[in-house]
């Protein structure tokens, strides 16, 4: 882990030499899933010229490669993935990283997500949370962030918005919180399958919220071809562009080919960690030319008895217990969506 200070160090010089980086149209962000084999792959989403202005890593705390990058540089969105039904726990660490007890400055937080799909199974990925625990959580932990400190939330991240689980979400949360409205500021969603799943999610999500920002943050096509890859990845960014109710998206991503659970060819990075062409464009550049996966190169050599593909070295590896299955088990999910539409 020699490596990882000396990244350490340069994003740290980073922070402290450059402006916000410009941002496109919309709010390009990074699903930061850090891989303790290469940690220095981390740095890559943040070089000088990176169109990345935020993201999230399905946890309350930063990024350890990204600590020291102030909020205006990237903005870091904590989550609460699950759970806080009997306990206060989230709604302190977040206070304490935006007002620390022992003085100093804090991190200024401004958005934050909960509940990662908790309308679908465990198995799925999902929270597995009914609407009422979901309620109870909902108001000890992240309403007092938004009336203490303004902080926007999104409404929980659920997988189908006409599943049936929001609106009585939303009634117990208003029972729980003197008959008030429980008010959300933006809409976070999933994606994954061809170009008209994508479609047809923001559509849904956007006529049951209309006026609510829309966040798509985590979508792409898995397991296809270079070529139908890549026209989905141009068609989709020029759409999330052009939506006007799509605020921010983040493609789903940022890891080695070798350890994608999505198809080698989303992944932004070859196994050596160079940027792939999907990879050069997200961050604004040319195309590299540089392959996902070389054909001399089967994943099978890779994937072994010790270090199965999925497991050990996989991108979701470091991000620990239940979030493993939100990367995982939210793709079967979607891919059964994917099947349904
Ligand atoms: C949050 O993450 C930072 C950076 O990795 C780390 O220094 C800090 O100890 C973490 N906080 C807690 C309470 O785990
Ligand atoms: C929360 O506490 C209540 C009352 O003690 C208990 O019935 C319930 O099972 C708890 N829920 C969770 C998710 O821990
Ligand atoms: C809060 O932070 C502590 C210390 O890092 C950690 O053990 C705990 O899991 C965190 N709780 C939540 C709900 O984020
Ligand atoms: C939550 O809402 C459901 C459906 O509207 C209702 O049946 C249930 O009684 C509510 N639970 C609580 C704790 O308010
Ligand atoms: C890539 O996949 C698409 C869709 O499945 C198919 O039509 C096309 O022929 C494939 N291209 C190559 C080069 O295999
Ligand atoms: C995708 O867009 C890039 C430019 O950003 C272009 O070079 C490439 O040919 C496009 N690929 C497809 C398959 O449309
Ligand atoms: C990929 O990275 C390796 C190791 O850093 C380097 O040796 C190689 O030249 C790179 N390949 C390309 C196509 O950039």
């Amino acid at each position: 882990m020699r490596k990882a200070s000396s990244w350490l160090a340069l994003v740290g010089v980073l922070a402290t030499t450059t402006a916000a980086a410009d941002t496109p149209g919309k709010l390009r962000g990074l699903v930061s899933v850090s891989n303790k084999d290469w940690p220095e792959d981390d740095a890559i989403w943040v070089r000088e010229d990176s169109p990345i202005s935020w993201y999230h890593n399905f946890h309350w705390n930063v990024t350890a490669t990204y600590a020291a990058l102030p909020q205006d540089r990237l903005e870091f969105v904590p989550t609460l993935w699950g759970g806080g039904v009997n306990d206060t726990e989230f709604l302190a660490n977040v206070t304490e990283m935006i007002r620390p007890a022992g003085g100093g400055d804090g991190r200024a937080i401004t958005h934050i997500m909960a509940f990662n799909m908790p309308d679908q199974p465990y198995e799925y990925g999902g929270s597995q949370m009914t609407p009422a625990d979901a309620a109870r959580a909902w108001v000890r932990n992240l309403l007092p962030l938004r009336e203490d400190f303004g902080i926007k939330i999104g409404l929980p991240l659920v997988g189908d918005p006409r599943g049936g689980w929001v609106d009585p979400f939303l009634r117990n949360c208003s029972g729980l919180n003197k008959g008030k409205d429980c008010e959300f500021d933006f809409v976070p969603l999933h994606a994954f399958g061809h170009f008209g799943v994508l479609k047809d999610q923001i559509g849904k999500f956007a006529s049951a919220f209309p006026g609510k920002p829309l966040w798509v943050v985590e979508y792409g096509y898995p397991d296809q071809n270079l070529t139908t890859t890549q026209q989905y990845f141009n068609e989709s960014l020029a759409y999330l562009e052009g939506h006007e109710a799509v605020a921010r998206y983040s493609w789903f991503g940022a890891f080695r080919s070798t350890v994608s659970n999505v198809g080698a060819n989303m992944a932004m990075l070859d196994p050596w960690g160079n940027l792939t062409d999907i990879g050069s464009w997200y961050l604004g550049g040319e195309a590299t030319g540089t392959p996902a996966m070389p054909s001399d190169m089967p994943r099978t050599d890779l994937c072994t008895v010790d270090n199965p593909c999925g497991s050990s070295k996989n991108a979701a590896a470091t991000v620990a217990g239940l979030q493993d299955l939100s990367l995982w088990g939210g793709i079967v999910a979607f891919g059964l969506l994917f099947v349904l539409v």
